[in-house]
């Protein structure tokens, strides 16, 4: 079998899969996150080694997998977080995290200095999300450990380089840092001579598929795996995330409900740049890449109204009311900006609405407009795209999307795509596992393994009458944005 090994920003989880596609085994730890002051995020990378180490230990133990049978391992990881090492390979401070905001200033001193330039190299704007921003914060504000710092890393590359001495970071994961030029695959010259970094801080770049070592005899004795074991690549969860979802071509697209939202669509050339639009990033599929567009509240904008309004409900039924309704909501809009927006508006400030109250309305008017609320938001990256000339024949629907046939209908219809859903939702730790399958040779590319671990059910078609009620409030929908801007927080 191989593992793939999931790590996310609050537990990690492994899971035994084996070349057929079929999870055998799964077991995983919580980690925390430490917040010592507004906008920080930190963790501590021994947490994640030792969540990891746990978890690997009771797959043995508790689950019988036998270490000798374990081929390979890969990785995915949660993006962006800044890992720091000194000359001796030691943790220099906690890691910033993908959602540590402290680094504003710095974003726009990137800005300032380098302008659009910045985003012809790295296809994306500074945002203080990302790595870079974070190390020059560290630069600015901790110069002494800036100073000591010979080599940094990302959360699954620290995670590898415990498990196996080497320091690596794939291409995934080295977009995610907008330190890597899109164009060359190389880290940016300029950039880095921009902020005054060496470039010896940044490690060797590999594919998602690459061999990244065997297991050291060290490691085998903490954790009970065999020195036999090979570790790959892996690669950012977003990118592991498309790929167990079985997105390896310009033609499927990924619908992702969570807290917030994702469309994330596959592209094919290194060419295509949104101008930070949209984030663009490696894919854990050689050369391809990928480009997402978040719906900041999505799962949030339902389970705020769920809370506010159907509190002592379970999820299912009010979700299910919504069939009440009509298509449209019988008139009734609603904007999911309630904790600002990202994609297409990057707006912090805005809020959502909604609008077209009327008397008759009941509450599951309501609900059924927050449902398609959503889905107009994500309407508008997917008119993004289409503006771009990209033409879809598959949307797969995963999260909160895919549990519901109501709303897997109601995105067939606003997107007019056809919408699936995945037999076996296992998220980017399978997509990880698949990564480690196609590196040791199980299958000739991830294409070919997709069609062994990835299938997908529950097909929803678009209705034509409903489709063309959608595109006449879609084109109202797109008019809240500019009309309600100036209601901010
Ligand atoms: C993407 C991002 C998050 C993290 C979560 O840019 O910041 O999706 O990858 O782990």
């Amino acid at each position: 079998c191989v593992l793939g090994v999931d790590l996310g920003t609050s537990s990690v989880k492994v899971s035994a899969v084996t070349a057929d596609g079929t999870i055998i085994a799964q077991e995983g730890m919580d980690f925390p996150l430490q917040q010592p002051k507004p906008g920080y995020a930190e963790q501590d990378p021994e947490d994640w080694v030792s969540a990891t180490t746990v978890s690997i230990v009771r797959l043995i133990l508790n689950d019988q997998i036998k270490p000798e049978d374990i081929a390979g391992i890969s990785y995915s990881g949660q993006m962006h977080g800044l890992v720091l090492l000194d000359e001796n390979n030691e943790v220099l401070r906690p890691a910033m995290l993908w959602n540590d905001t402290r680094s504003t200033k710095q974003c726009e001193e990137i800005l300032a200095k380098m302008g659009e330039k910045f985003i012809d190299i790295t296809h994306n704007k500074p945002l203080e999300g990302f790595t870079l921003p974070k190390l020059l914060w560290v630069k600015e504000n901790q110069p002494e450990i800036f100073a000591k710092a010979k080599t940094m890393l990302l959360p699954k590359d620290y995670l590898r380089f415990r498990m196996t001495g080497n320091l690596a970071m794939d291409y995934s994961d080295a977009t995610g840092t907008v330190m890597l030029d899109v164009d060359t695959q190389q880290w940016s010259q300029e950039i880095l001579e921009a902020f005054d970094i060496p470039e010896s801080l940044c490690p060797p770049l590999v594919r998602s598929i690459d061999e990244t070592g065997n297991i050291t005899p060290a490691y085998s004795e903490y954790s009970g795996l065999s020195t036999t074991t090979k570790t790959f690549g892996g690669g950012a969860d977003n990118a592991c995330g498309a790929v167990g979802a079985g997105i390896d071509s310009p033609t499927k697209v990924l619908s992702s409900i969570g807290t917030s939202g994702v469309i994330l669509k596959y592209e094919p050339q290194k060419e295509t740049n949104y101008r930070g639009v949209l984030q663009y990033e490696d894919h854990a599929i050689p050369d391809a890449f990928y480009s997402m567009g978040v719906t900041l509240a999505a799962g949030f904008s339902l389970s705020w109204f769920k809370k506010t309004f159907a509190e002592n409900e379970d999820f299912t039924s009010v979700v299910e009311s919504a069939a009440e309704s009509t298509v449209g909501a019988n008139g009734l809009l609603f904007a999911p900006y309630i904790v600002g927006e990202r994609a297409p508006y990057a707006d912090a400030d805005i809020r959502g609405s909604f609008i077209g109250i009327d008397g008759i309305h009941k509450r599951h008017d309501f609900v059924r407009a927050v449902l398609e609320g959503i889905i107009f938001s994500f309407r508008d990256i997917m008119d993004i795209y289409e503006e771009n000339g990209a033409k879809f024949d598959t949307v797969v629907s995963i999260g909160g999307g895919a549990k519901s046939p109501l709303w897997q209908q109601i995105q067939a219809d606003i997107f007019n795509v056809k919408v699936v859903s995945l037999k076996n939702e296992q998220g980017p730790g399978l997509g990880a596992a698949m990564l480690a399958a196609v590196g040791l040779g199980w299958f000739k590319d991830v294409q070919e393994c997709t069609k062994t671990f990835v299938s997908f059910k529950d097909v929803f078609l678009p209705k034509p009458d409903n489709v063309k009620k959608y595109q006449r409030l879609h084109e109202i929908y797109k008019q809240i944005y500019p009309s309600t801007k100036a209601i901010t927080a």
